[in-house]
């Protein structure tokens, strides 16, 4: 199908229309102005046309004067010559005398005079005589109607009145025509201060699909226009930090993965060159298993997200004691902390009401959080963990540490996937963001306060549930 431009679709629409409404304007006027000057004329006409009738009846019922010479004088001495002719008609139709005085032939009689003859008292003609020129006529038959004065005949031209009217008529369509053009150029104007951004747009937005981030969008006027290339604007920087996070990602996965599997080749080629020497063999061993473990949590975690990002990340909810996960991962990490020369103070709490949640998915949270505790502070570091109740209805889980901290522009972005504010520690950057959804899903939150050199707490709140849910469940 042909592609309609805004600019044709507004030729056809706006114009268009102002066009055929004008042209009505123009028609109508005509209309209205020929109407009122014909029948201007036409009224000045029967008026003389009257006062003359009077003035033959009476002197035709005068019985002293000869009516044939008064009427001949009449006309000699017509007035209104500039205006009108008066003429008079015998009963052959030949015209007897008139106020012009030029000798006049039958032929310049028009419908008229046989319309008077055909109905007996008057007959109007307009239009073009014999002669060419347009005239309007009234003839009206006298008392006389066998003698020299049948009928006597005003005529007047019409060419000063079409010239008036056509005046009129060349005026208003001059008028129109400026409106025309004036709509024509402003609309061209608005027109192009639309296009041609939308345009530029269009272009800008095809170098964005072919990834290329760099080019931004000049607003020109803070209309909607505006605010679309703002929000364009905004996407290319949105897509750009995705795009440079994704690359991110995939280089510190490879990352991930290659170290784990240089300890397991590195190892058991060792094993493979010595394998009579047990203690060789026992701690190899050890670090490929640690290792392999290491990478299938990693895989996990990773499936995991992708199971998140599909939407099918499935949690088996059961009343759980969130003491018990929690007091798990502790575990898995104390060994870690010690290594690392960290300090994990957790002062666990008798007990805390049971809530509904998945535990394993759960227990993934908190080693989730504890591992950035403990990746992301230095020798010598304290990770603190407590686990309260905050309230009648809430538990409250709080993970500080006193390791590098967060920046504040930063910390807003923390758990977005593949998000990582510190390049110098191992990780994929989607731990914060599985956690969070995993907490998301429990009804609860995830917030993370930090200052930067100085520590990081993250604090997850759970709903307790009421007894209702809990007989739900
Ligand atoms: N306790 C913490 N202290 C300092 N920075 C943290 C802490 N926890 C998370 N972060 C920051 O948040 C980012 C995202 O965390 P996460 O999603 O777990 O990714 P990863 O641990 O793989 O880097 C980290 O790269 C790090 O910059
Ligand atoms: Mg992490």
């Amino acid at each position: 199908m042909r592609r309609v431009t805004i600019t044709q679709r507004w030729l056809i629409n706006n114009l268009g229309v102002i066009l055929i409404v004008l042209a009505a304007v123009i028609i109508t006027f005509s209309v209205f102005i020929k109407n009122y000057y014909y029948t201007g004329t036409r009224q000045y006409i029967t008026n003389k046309m009257n006062t003359l009738s009077t003035l033959i009846q009476q002197y035709y019922s005068d019985n002293s004067i000869s009516f044939s010479s008064q009427l001949h004088d009449m006309i000699q001495n017509w007035e209104d010559q500039d205006k009108l002719e008066l003429m008079a008609i015998n009963s052959d139709g030949q015209i007897e005398i008139s106020s012009s005085g030029f000798e006049l032939s039958s032929d310049i009689i028009t419908d008229d005079y046989h319309d008077a003859i055909e109905n007996g008292s008057s007959g109007y003609f307009a239009g073009k005589a014999p002669t060419g020129e347009r005239i309007m006529a009234l003839t009206v038959l006298t008392p006389d109607s066998s003698g020299q004065y049948s009928a006597i005949r005003l005529v007047t031209s019409l060419e000063r009145t079409d010239d008036y009217i056509l005046g009129y008529i060349v005026a208003i369509s001059c008028i129109c025509l400026a409106i025309v053009v004036l709509m024509f150029f402003s609309g061209m104007y608005f027109i192009k201060s639309i296009v041609i951004p939308v345009r530029q747009l269009g272009n800008t937005a095809k170098r964005y699909a072919r990834g290329d981030f760099s080019v931004r969008i000049t607003k020109k006027n803070d209309d909607e226009l505006g605010e679309l290339c703002d929000i364009i604007n905004h996407m290319a920087e949105e897509l750009a930090m995705s795009e440079a996070m994704k690359n991110d990602f995939i280089s510190s996965v490879s990352h991930e993965l290659r170290t784990p599997l240089t300890a397991i080749k590195g190892w058991s080629e060792t094993i493979g060159s010595m394998p009579e020497d047990s203690d060789t063999v026992t701690k190899g061993m050890k670090v490929i298993n640690a290792e392999a473990e290491r990478l299938s949590q990693m895989v996990e975690e990773l499936l995991d997200f992708s199971r998140m990002q599909n939407g099918k990340f499935t949690l088996n909810k059961a009343k759980m004691d969130i003491l018990a996960e929690l007091g798990d991962a502790v575990l898995i990490y104390t060994e870690k902390a010690r290594k690392e020369n960290i300090e994990i103070v957790y002062d666990e709490p008798d007990m805390l009401p049971f809530i509904i949640g998945d535990k394993n998915r759960m227990r993934q949270v908190f080693i989730n959080i504890i591992d950035n505790a403990i990746k992301y502070s230095d020798k010598g570091g304290i990770v603190t963990i407590q686990a309260v109740q905050s309230d009648a209805n809430h538990i409250e889980i709080a993970v500080s540490d006193t390791g590098c901290g967060i920046s504040p522009q930063d910390l807003p972005k923390i758990k977005t996937k593949f998000f990582k504010a510190n390049h110098t520690r191992r990780g994929s950057g989607i731990g914060l963001a599985v956690a969070d959804e995993i907490i998301t899903n429990h009804n609860g939150t995830l917030k993370i306060f930090s200052n930067l050199g100085e520590g990081t707490t993250v604090v997850i709140t759970l709903p307790i549930p009421k007894e209702k849910d809990e007989k739900k469940n």
